[in-house]
């Protein structure tokens, strides 16, 4: 049989207010690809990460989204020819390695009491006094206080990292060209601040994360500056948008199923990793995993020329019927998550901080079902946008013990 061409998958079109889920379903019936309007192929189902993601016959997206967007240097343009995640072959080897050797599960599993400590700190004074913004005030404090903790930021510093995330993180995707500039500005300093750190610690190591990170860059001698300091701006900032998505759609889908939401208060030590998981899966905030093919491949039955950008989209592999029984029921009680969940990633760039992600978020929501039960979801249901990122436009939820 010959290959089908591309130009036979159905189109996903984007529009103002389109349910991505029920339009990636229709598509899923149709056909296993599909075309976006932006010239990304989406591949729909859960068997094409192992095809496209884990394999040599594809790389990774490099300065291509960033040049797309008429950025051909500054910091935003160093920020993504440096850093790992838009990185391959012996450049992705040589950044990754010190992170994986340093940034290591033991360390990261170990700040589950701190995650826990921070999140009780956090909502408790909250706690019968009506709605608070849950994104700003809560979840997007977690991964920022806990990985200024594992770099060792004094807490005087807290507001302005935390105002440098905030600036930063669209750096990494699709960004408004109007904020170019305070972006820019922004990772200027947020880089210095970097620098600085890196600085201090091999003038005075410390028994942390940071202190054996610029031991083992120096022991190795194969990355430039800029990249042992891009590794760590970006580690930041990989944790942080992430992390806040997926904390609260997780607490708001949970808290719209009282049935489920109950049960995990009565056993949150035992549910917190199933409810994770699914959290994570019902509405992912990466919504897909790009990669550019580098040879002509077929992928069920149509040829994917090399050179053509594709991306499994986990929107769709995550409902994908073919893994996950009536894949679009919230369920905590699911037992058919595949041992490596796909939300982090497959193959070389799988997710450098999945350990301190499920940390983080099984002990904020264990903590939040202990200290406030009777917790309610204030105002809109929130929802996840269509970037390369997906971000909350907001959530408001009352603590009631
Ligand atoms: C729920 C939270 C998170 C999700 C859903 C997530 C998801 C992902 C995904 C899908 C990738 C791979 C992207 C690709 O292959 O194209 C990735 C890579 C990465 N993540 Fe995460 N992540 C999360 C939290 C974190 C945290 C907390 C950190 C560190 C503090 C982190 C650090 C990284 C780094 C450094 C990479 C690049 C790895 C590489 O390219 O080799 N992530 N993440």
């Amino acid at each position: 049989m010959p290959l089908k061409s591309l130009s036979e998958t159905p189109e996903y079109v984007f529009t103002e207010d389109f349910d991505q889920h029920a339009t990636l379903k229709r598509l899923r019936e149709t056909a296993p690809l599909a075309r976006t309007n932006v010239g990304m192929m989406l591949a729909l189902h859960h068997r094409h990460i192992d095809l496209l993601v884990t394999s040599d016959a594809t790389r990774q997206l490099e300065t291509e989204v960033t040049m797309l967007q008429g950025v051909m240097d500054g910091p935003i343009h160093d920020l993504i020819s440096n850093v790992l995640l838009f990185a391959n072959g012996e450049a992705h080897r040589r950044r990754r390695a010190p992170i994986s050797r340093t940034f290591a599960f033991k360390l990261m599993d170990a700040m589950r009491p701190r995650a826990a400590a921070l999140t009780e700190e956090l909502v408790a004074p909250h706690i019968g006094k009506g709605p608070v913004n849950f994104v700003d005030e809560i979840a997007a404090q977690i991964p920022a206080r806990i990985i200024a903790d594992v770099l060792g930021i004094p807490r005087s510093d807290l507001p302005i990292f935390m105002q440098w995330i905030a600036d930063t993180g669209e750096a990494l995707g699709f960004f408004d060209p109007e904020r170019r500039q305070q972006i820019e500005a922004s990772l200027k300093a947020f880089n210095a601040y970097v620098a600085d750190l890196l600085e201090q610690r091999r003038a005075h190591p410390r028994e942390d994360f940071l202190s054996e990170y610029v031991a083992v860059t120096a022991a190795e001698g194969a990355m430039s500056e800029a990249e042992i300091r891009t590794q760590i701006v970006g580690l930041i900032l990989a944790g942080s948008d992430t992390t806040r998505g997926s904390l609260c759609m997780t607490l708001a889908h949970l808290l719209i199923r009282p049935d489920q939401w109950g049960a995990f208060c009565a056993d949150p030590e035992g549910l917190k990793k199933a409810v994770v998981n699914e959290g994570l899966r019902y509405d992912p905030v990466v919504p897909g995993l790009p990669r550019v093919a580098l040879q002509d491949m077929e992928v069920d039955g149509y040829l994917v020329p090399a050179g053509t950008p594709i991306s499994v989209s986990l929107l769709s592999a995550l409902r994908d019927p073919e893994v996950y029984a009536a894949p679009d029921t919230f369920d905590i009680f699911r037992t058919d998550h595949p041992r490596w969940h796909p939300i982090f990633g497959a193959g070389a760039h799988r997710c450098a901080g999945e350990a301190l992600a499920r940390a983080e978020m099984e002990e904020a929501m264990a903590t939040i079902a202990r200290l406030a039960p009777n917790s309610e979801l204030v105002g809109a249901f929130p929802t996840l946008g269509t970037g390369p990122l997906r971000q909350i436009d907001g959530m408001q939820v009352a603590f009631k013990t």
